[in-house]
């Protein structure tokens, strides 16, 4: 049986690395992005258009992708500008938590009870950030939009246990992508000064390993967790 992955943000830097590792192992996919595509992966891809933040899209996006087996959520957005959490405005904390985490709720709990209705093999991954447990003062919104997904995470991995569906998450660290091509130079001088105990910068397919990893079934047992794909972010040192 030919096995279906729904991936949101499919044409971003890590979407499009998890698209081509699933084609790559054979799955069919269905990527899901409000982006049109800028190229088209080789293999069994369907592109559906679909704005996250739209949940009356959903319906029409699940009855095009047909039976889905791993569920990814990697669509995300940063704030728009950066700027100092005394300044936040409320329109940006809506945009990016709309997006990021009530998008991702909701379409998570639509996928969800279709797979309670063929359970085997399903499995749901989120993808988060460091930024779920670091503060940075100048994009709070998106600090508090993950750590709203590391919920989600937990939420649906108990919700989700019963019919042995895993609901597990990845938090990347820094990540080479558009999303942080804006403060390349600022996270190159961190790195070079020690930020990272892995030093060098994230790739996509760094991502999209941790992530096929845990929607393939190659970690039984294990759900609700998560995963720092961050070149050692997350280790205190002294
Ligand atoms: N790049 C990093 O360093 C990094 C670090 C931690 C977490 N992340 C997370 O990884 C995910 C992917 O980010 P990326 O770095 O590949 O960024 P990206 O900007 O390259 O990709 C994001 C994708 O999401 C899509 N998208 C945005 N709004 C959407 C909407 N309303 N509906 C549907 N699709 C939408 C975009 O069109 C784009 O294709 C995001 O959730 C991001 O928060 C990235």
């Amino acid at each position: 049986m030919t096995k279906t992955a729904l991936i949101t943000g499919a044409f971003g830097g890590i979407g499009f690395a998890c698209v081509q590792r699933f084609l790559k192992e054979g799955w069919r996919v269905v990527g899901a992005d409000i982006a049109a595509p800028l190229q088209t992966p080789n293999g069994d891809f369907t592109y559906i258009p679909f704005d996250l933040s739209d949940t009356g899209g959903i319906d029409a996006l699940l009855s095009a992708a047909g039976e889905i087996l791993a569920l990814v959520n990697v669509a995300g957005v940063a704030p728009k500008k950066r700027g100092d959490l005394l300044d936040m405005t409320e329109e940006s904390y809506d945009f990016v938590t709309g997006i990021n985490t009530k998008g991702t709720f909701f379409l998570t709990q639509a996928v969800a009870k279709q797979m309670i209705r063929h359970p085997e093999n399903c499995a749901i991954v989120n993808i988060s950030s460091m930024s779920a447990y670091t503060s940075s003062t100048s994009r709070g919104e998106y600090c508090i939009s993950k750590a709203g997904v590391s919920m989600i995470t937990k939420l649906f991995a108990d919700r989700l246990a019963e019919y042995d569906i895993p609901v597990n998450e990845v938090r990347p660290g820094i990540i080479a992508t558009n999303m942080t091509s804006g403060v390349k130079e600022k996270y190159d001088a961190l790195i070079d000064g020690g930020l990272l105990p892995l030093k060098r910068w994230g790739r996509p397919e760094d991502v999209a390993a941790a992530v096929f990893a845990l929607a393939s079934g190659a970690l039984p047992y294990v759900t609700g967790q998560s995963v720092d794909v961050d070149g050692g972010f997350h280790l205190r040192r002294l």
